[in-house]
């Protein structure tokens, strides 16, 4: 196609690497060498110097300053590099030559969950984006790209399994050693190199492709955690098939690897062939994985799998260029769950309150970024909402304009004009463009512009001319260091309820209007229909496009959509604008020191949902869900949690007040006998989320005395983990009260009891007692602290009780509060920066609370901060940008 093609910011050319493997780089790793104990790693490949690059241009590899470095061979010549920052340099070689060094790394005390380190009684690698540095000196940056050959020599008894990507080519033993050696044809990126040893059991399947190539699929993990792996075994034969099926990508590899580890910093890596795991992402059983674990495993693996094509054999080019394969993996997973694995609606759901929560509130905070960001510093603070969640709906909105068809398209010509490259985000929309003749360039926008944009409408109905107009006004307030924005391309979905039915509204002009889409280009836009035969109530937003929309609604009208809306999810939609609504105003009420009272029509439209026949199960759980507390406080100018909480307390209980009964019947109708076996499909999952959502508000209803020891009969009978920890959770949400209490600790004692083996249960264990919030919360959090199974070398750990601390309860934004989770961050982020830099976040944005709050957050990061000075810098990077760019706000 002949394309005149504007150049946009995002077609931004970056610079080629100075010189490159040639060949196979071949890789010796011999573990924990006598004496030092100290992994001893030995490379050799040829470099060649690329095209065009000056003759006196230093070789410079990566390399952390940790690393001992003990030689570095060119030609067979041993020269001495400088080395400096986390670069070694190495002055005047020649146009190729033979690369050998040899380096110790030591992994005991390697606790940043970075590079090679021990995990448990296991060796094993993460090296996105940048741990390959810790391991050897390289060109650890995405776009230089090599096949690999690794030997591995090891302790026999300690080591048994010892993996690497690709195929295993050669195995040897020798006394106590024995020596495996792997060599993958494919050229990857160094941070898709794996590494792991260990005891480990093996899970093992055939995988056959729609061409007949039979793929070795092998889970590898404890062996006691093996009957858990099935769902995920499972889950990755769908995964192979939908890309098959969906974009035509078959699996290039012999052997498919999966080690399941519970010490990981992520939730998984998709190294070439050997994926990682952690193994709350992997592990599954009815007894000890809730219903959002089943999905969670399921979406996890398609993920992983997915990146083989978007991410692996086609990588980005640099760390910027993150979404070319994360954004576009997620939306390719969310597919997978929603259409083709039929969750549907409550996976459309989730997307979009993930959204509203986490990456409206990092767009409201100092992280505040575009998806394609012109620059970064510390490249492990960019796998965020924005480029996960925002960046997967901006590959959604793109469906909305060319269509599913469109979009597979698009991806099958990616695959063909790039296979085996580093790419752009610019050289995917090229791809999209060209297989569908359209031109993206305004779109491009949503990559390199940050910020949430604000969709106002104000509508005309004209009665006699039966004409309907909409004004819509599209604004996104700049960041600090940014211009004014061009207005985005917005594929906005749209609907004209009538009194008895949809209306089919036909548009003046079909340039930006056509099926139930309105393309909003411009920073204001009007719109025409005409045939609207009755002033119909708009249904605004129905796709959901990441912004946030203004709409006077007259009364009535909520409730309106909430009954009759045609789509599903835009009466969920409108069941959570109308709960917000009035939500935010009782928190209002709250501040002001005014009474509380629950308003009329929204008890009467919230009855009618429940009281509605045949109403679809996800839906009617998704709609007896108020808004959450985070998506309530996105939705505020000034954020104060505790008026947010006590309105939504007090809501809760009002509407048990006017449907106890029905709560009860709804609860009867949907829950099955809890003693029954449990099955994980979308109808039963549906059914068990309406029962328990049903349970969660009758049981506050306080006046009956021996609720808490039937929970508790409940809980005890319970075969599944979903209906168990529901249970769970109850009695420990309402343990204050006298006739819970007890049965609250009896309950927690009994399922540590149970499941003290087992990571996961364990990890939500912790989680439901830091979601507290009682008074005691915080002393709560300080003695499990202190409880033997707390483990600060446990990533899964930290979070289940930090992380649920600073999200779940409200005793978080206290001044305690805040102490005791700023002294946990001082004394973790020097141990692993990356899941501290994580933690921070729920400090760095205070400039969204109440100036009370303002004052204490800031104080607890201004005193970590100085804690933090006194480390050295270079272990505790990620956490002390994120510190630094909040106070500069
Ligand atoms: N490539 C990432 C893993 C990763 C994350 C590496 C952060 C380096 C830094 C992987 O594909 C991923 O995105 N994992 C997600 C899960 C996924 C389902 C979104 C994760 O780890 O949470
Ligand atoms: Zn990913």
């Amino acid at each position: 196609m002949n394309r005149v093609h504007k150049p946009h910011k995002l077609d931004k050319q970056y610079p080629k690497a100075n010189y490159i493997p040639v060949g196979v780089v071949s890789l010796k790793f011999e573990l924990d060498t006598p004496f030092s104990g100290e992994t001893k790693v030995t490379a050799k490949y040829r470099v060649r110097r690329n095209k065009g690059v000056a003759d006196d241009t230093p070789l410079i590899l990566d390399l952390a300053p940790e690393v001992l470095l003990s030689r570095v061979i060119i030609n067979g010549w041993v020269r001495k590099p400088e080395r400096v920052g986390d670069t070694i340099i190495i002055r005047g070689v020649t146009n190729e030559f033979t690369l050998e060094t040899i380096n110790f790394i030591n992994t005991k005390d390697n606790t940043t969950g970075e590079g090679l380190y021990q995990a448990g009684d296991m060796l094993l690698t993460q090296n996105e984006p940048e741990g390959f540095r810790k391991i050897l000196p390289y060109f650890d940056c995405p776009k230089v790209l090599a096949p690999f050959r690794t030997e591995i020599i090891g302790d026999k008894k300690k080591y048994p399994v010892m993996l690497s990507n690709g195929n295993l080519i050669d195995e040897k033993e020798e006394g106590l050693l024995h020596q495996k050696t792997y060599y993958l044809p494919f050229p990857i990126p160094s941070y898709l190199f794996a590494l792991v040893a260990g005891k480990l059991g093996l899970l093992e399947d055939v995988y056959t492709t729609t061409s007949g190539r039979k793929v070795n699929l092998g889970i590898y993990a404890e062996a006691k955690d093996l009957e858990k792996c099935h769902h995920a075994m499972a889950s990755l034969k769908h995964a192979m098939k939908y890309d098959e099926d969906w974009y035509g990508y078959e699996c290039d590899l012999d052997d498919y690897k999966i080690v399941a580890t519970p010490y990981f910093n992520m939730g998984a890596m998709e190294n070439k062939g050997l994926n990682i795991f952690n193994v709350s992402c992997i592990l599954a059983s009815p007894e000890t994985a809730t219903d959002e674990t089943y999905e969670y495993v399921e979406g996890v693996i398609g993920h992983e799998y997915f990146h083989n094509w978007t991410g692996n054999r086609i990588t980005c080019v640099d760390w910027r260029e993150l979404g070319v394969k994360e954004s576009i993996t997620v939306r390719r997973d969310g597919l997978f769950s929603k259409d083709y694995r039929g969750w549907g609606l409550r996976k459309e759901i989730n997307d979009v309150s993930v959204i509203r929560g986490g990456q409206f509130a990092e767009d409201a905070g100092p992280n505040r970024h575009a998806i394609r960001p012109e620059e970064i510093k510390e490249p492990n603070n960019m796998y965020t909402a924005t480029v996960y969640r925002k960046g997967a709906e901006v590959y959604k909105m793109l469906e909305d304009l060319i269509g599913r068809d469109g979009f597979l398209e698009g991806m099958k010509l990616y695959a063909k004009r790039h296979d085996g490259q580093a790419t752009r985000i610019e050289d995917l929309m090229l791809c999209m463009e060209d297989a569908n003749e359209v031109d993206l360039h305004q779109f491009r926008n949503w990559f390199t512009q940050s910020g949430t944009p604000t969709v106002t409408i104000v509508s005309e109905y004209d009665e006699a001319l039966k004409k309907m107009r909409l004004l819509v006004k599209q604004e996104t307030a700049p960041s600090r260091n940014e211009e004014e924005l061009e207005p985005f391309d917005i594929p906005f979905g749209i609907g004209f309820i009538g009194k008895n039915s949809e209306i089919n509204a036909r548009a003046m002009n079909y340039d930006d209007y056509h099926d139930g889409i309105l393309r909003i280009t411009k920073k204001e836009q009007e719109f025409v229909f005409v045939c609207v035969p009755e002033k119909p109530t708009l249904s605004l937003n129905r796709h959901f496009a990441p912004v946030k929309v203004k709409y006077d609604y007259r009364e009535g009208e909520l409730a309106q959509l909430m009954a009759y809306d045609t789509s599903l999810f835009a009466r969920w939609d409108a069941s959570q604008t109308y709960g917000a609504q009035v939500l935010l105003k009782l928190a209002e009420d709250v501040k002001a020191g005014r009474e509380l009272v629950l308003d009329k029509a929204f008890i009467d439209a919230f009855g009618s949902v429940l009281k509605e026949e045949d109403i679809d199960a996800n839906l009617l759980a998704e709609m007896m869900t108020l808004p959450s507390e985070t998506t309530l406080a996105n939705m505020s100018d000034v954020v104060d949690p505790h008026a947010i909480h006590t309105a939504r307390k007090f809501m809760k209980k009002a509407l048990v007040d006017a449907f106890r009964v029905d709560f009860y019947f709804i609860y009867g109708g949907y829950s099955e006998d809890w003693d029954k076996q449990v099955s994980f499909d979308p109808e039963s999952v549906a059914r068990r989320s309406v029962a328990n959502t049903a349970l969660s508000y009758f049981v506050s209803d306080s006046t009956w005395k021996n609720i808490g020891k039937c929970l508790f009969g409940e809980f005890e009978k319970a075969k599944g983990m979903s209906d168990k920890y529901t249970a769970l959770s109850i009695l420990v949400a309402h343990s204050d009260k006298p006739n819970f209490g007890p049965f609250a600790e009896k309950a927690l004692a009994s399922f540590y009891e149970q499941y003290k083996d087992d990571n996961n249960v364990i990890d939500m264990w912790f989680a439901v007692q830091a979601y507290s919030d009682k008074k005691n919360a915080i002393s709560r959090v300080k003695d499990l602290m202190e409880h033997p199974s707390f483990d600060l070398n446990n990533p899964n750990r930290v979070r289940s009780l930090l992380s649920a601390f600073s999200r779940g309860s409200v005793q978080f934004y206290t001044e305690e509060g805040y102490r005791l989770f700023a002294d946990f961050i001082a004394e973790y982020a020097p141990k692993n920066d990356i899941v501290a830099a994580g933690l921070v976040s729920r400090l760095t944005d205070w400039k969204r609370y109440t100036p009370k709050l303002q004052i204490l957050m800031k104080s607890e990061l201004l005193r970590l901060k100085e804690t933090l000075l006194e480390v050295p810098a270079e272990k505790v990077r990620g956490t002390m940008e994120k510190i630094e760019k909040s106070l500069a706000q």
